[in-house]
C-alpha cells in the first residue's frame, strides 16, 4: 500500500500501522531476545530469536525498503557492518571489485586491510568517469562499488551510466547512498542493484545512534544478506532500531533545511578570500552539477573546502568555529566540521586515496543560517 504514497508519507508510515490492541502509533521497543512458541516451531508472529528477527527491527527494515523504493531492507549494527555483509554476500576468493578513488576511509580500510587477506582484489577509479570505471573492470570483477556524492570530495557518479558499465561487465552496482539519503536520490530506481547506508547519518539524523542498512530488489541477494545478518549477527538492538525509525519520520523536512543552509554557505564560501575551492555539487562550477541535477532532488548538506593557507589554515579553521562542532560523522541536526586527512580519512594516508591536507569538510546542520554564517565568518578571520 505504502508503495503508492509520496516520500514523506512513506517516511512517517511505512513499516508500522497503529497497534490494533493498544492504538500505539509508534512501534514498541520490543526488548525481548526470544519469543514463546506454541509447540515446537509454532511461531506466533514469525519471530523466534532476536538475532534472526525482532519486530522493532522488522518495522525499520520495511520502512528502509519503502524509502529507497526497494523490495527488501535489512538493518545492521553500523554502516560498516552493512558494508561487510554486502561484500561477503557477493564476493568469493579470487574475485575483484572496483571502488572510488576517494572512497570513505572505513570502506577502503576494510577492503584494503581485511578483504585482500581473503583473496579479494580491488582497483580504484573515479566515480565521475564511467569510462575509467569500465577500464578498471577485469574478467573477475563482481562488484562496482560507488558513493555518490563521495566522502569527502563530493564527486558525483552518473548512476544509470555506472549501472550500464557494471552490468555490461557482468558485475553488480552497489551505491553507498549515505551522503544523499533516499530523500535526495534513489539509486535502485536508477539501475543500482544494492543500496547501502550508514543510517548513523541523515537517516538517524540526531547523532544518537549507529546503524547501517542494505536495500535491494533482488530476492537472492536479500536472502544472502539475511543469511549473513543472522549467521554473523551484526544486528541493531531494538532501541537503536526505534531511534533510527524515529529519526526517519522527519527526514524530508530535515533534508530540505540541510540543503537550504548548505546552498547559502557554499555560495558565501565561494566568494571568500581565504578559500581556494568550494566543493558542493549544487554549485554550477562543480563538474558533477549536471549529473547531480539529473539524479538528485537537491544537492545535500555536505560541503568540502580547500583553504589557501594549506594544512595549517585548515586545522585552524577546524578549531576556530563555535557552532560547527569539531567532530567526526555527519548528517545530524547539529553542524559539524572536520579535517578528513587527520580524522575520518586518516587510513588513506600514503595510498592512492589520500585526501588533500588543505581540505575541510562541513556537515551543515539545521540551525539558523545567520548564526552558521557568522560562525564561519569569524572562524576564517
Ligand atoms: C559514506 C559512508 N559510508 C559508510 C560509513 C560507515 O558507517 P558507520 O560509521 O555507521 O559504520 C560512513 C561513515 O562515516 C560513511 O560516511
Amino acid at each position: 500500500m505504502t508503495d503508492q504514497l509520496g516520500f514523506s508519507t512513506r517516511a512517517v508510515h511505512a513499516g508500522f500501522d497503529p497497534d490494533p490492541q493498544t492504538g500505539a502509533v509508534n512501534v514498541p521497543i520490543y526488548a525481548s531476545s526470544t519469543f514463546a512458541q506454541d509447540g515446537v516451531g509454532g511461531l506466533r508472529g514469525g519471530f523466534e530469536y532476536a538475532r534472526t528477527g525482532n519486530p522493532t527491527r522488522t518495522a525499520l527494515e520495511a520502512n528502509l525498503a519503502a524509502l529507497e523504493s526497494g523490495r527488501h531492507g535489512r538493518a545492521f549494527s553500523s554502516g560498516m557492518a552493512a558494508t561487510d555483509c554486502a561484500l561477503r554476500a557477493t564476493l568469493r576468493p579470487g574475485d575483484h571489485l572496483v571502488i572510488p578513488d576517494d572512497a570513505y576511509g572505513g570502506t577502503f580500510r576494510l577492503i584494503d586491510k581485511v578483504f585482500t587477506q581473503w583473496g579479494i582484489e580491488y582497483s580504484v577509479a573515479p566515480v565521475s568517469d564511467p569510462d575509467a570505471v569500465r577500464n578498471a573492470l577485469r574478467s573477475n570483477t563482481k562488484l562496482v562499488w560507488v558513493e555518490t556524492p563521495t566522502n569527502p570530495l563530493l564527486n558525483v557518479g552518473d548512476i544509470p551510466a555506472l549501472a550500464d558499465v557494471a552490468h555490461a561487465g557482468g558485475a553488480k552496482l552497489v551505491v553507498d547512498n549515505t551522503f544523499a539519503s533516499p530523500y535526495l536520490q534513489q539509486p535502485l530506481l536508477l539501475g543500482a542493484d544494492i543500496v547501502i547506508h550508514s543510517t548513523t547519518k541523515y537517516l538517524g539524523g540526531h547523532s544518537d545512534v549507529v546503524g547501517g542498512a542494505l536495500i535491494t530488489d533482488d530476492p537472492e541477494l536479500d536472502a544472502a544478506f539475511a543469511f549473513l545478518q543472522n549467521g554473523a549477527g551484526a544486528v541493531p538492538g531494538p532501541t537503536d532500531a526505534f531511534l533510527t525509525l524515529r529519526g526517519i519520520k522527519t527526514l524530508a523536512v530535515r533534508m530540505d533545511r540541510h540543503c537550504d543552509n548548505a546552498e547559502t554557505i557554499a555560495e558565501f564560501l565561494s566568494g571568500h578570500p581565504a578559500v581556494a575551492e568550494v566543493i558542493y555539487p549544487g554549485l554550477p562550477q562543480h563538474p558533477g552539477n549536471a549529473v547531480a541535477q539529473k539524479q538528485m532532488r537537491r544537492f545535500g548538506g555536505m560541503i568540502s573546502v580547500r583553504l589557501r593557507g594549506g594544512r595549517d589554515a585548515a586545522l585552524k579553521f577546524c578549531s576556530s568555529t563555535k557552532l560547527f562542532t569539531l567532530a567526526e560523522s555527519l548528517g545530524g541536526v547539529e553542524s559539524l566540521i572536520e579535517h578528513p586527512g587527520a580524522m575520518t580519512h586518516a587510513s588513506t594516508a600514503g595510498s592512492a586515496l589520500e585526501v588533500p591536507e588543505d581540505l575541510v569538510r562541513l556537515s551543515v546542520g539545521i540551525e539558523d543560517i545567520s548564526d552558521l554564517l557568522a560562525d564561519i565568518e569569524n572562524a576564517l578571520l
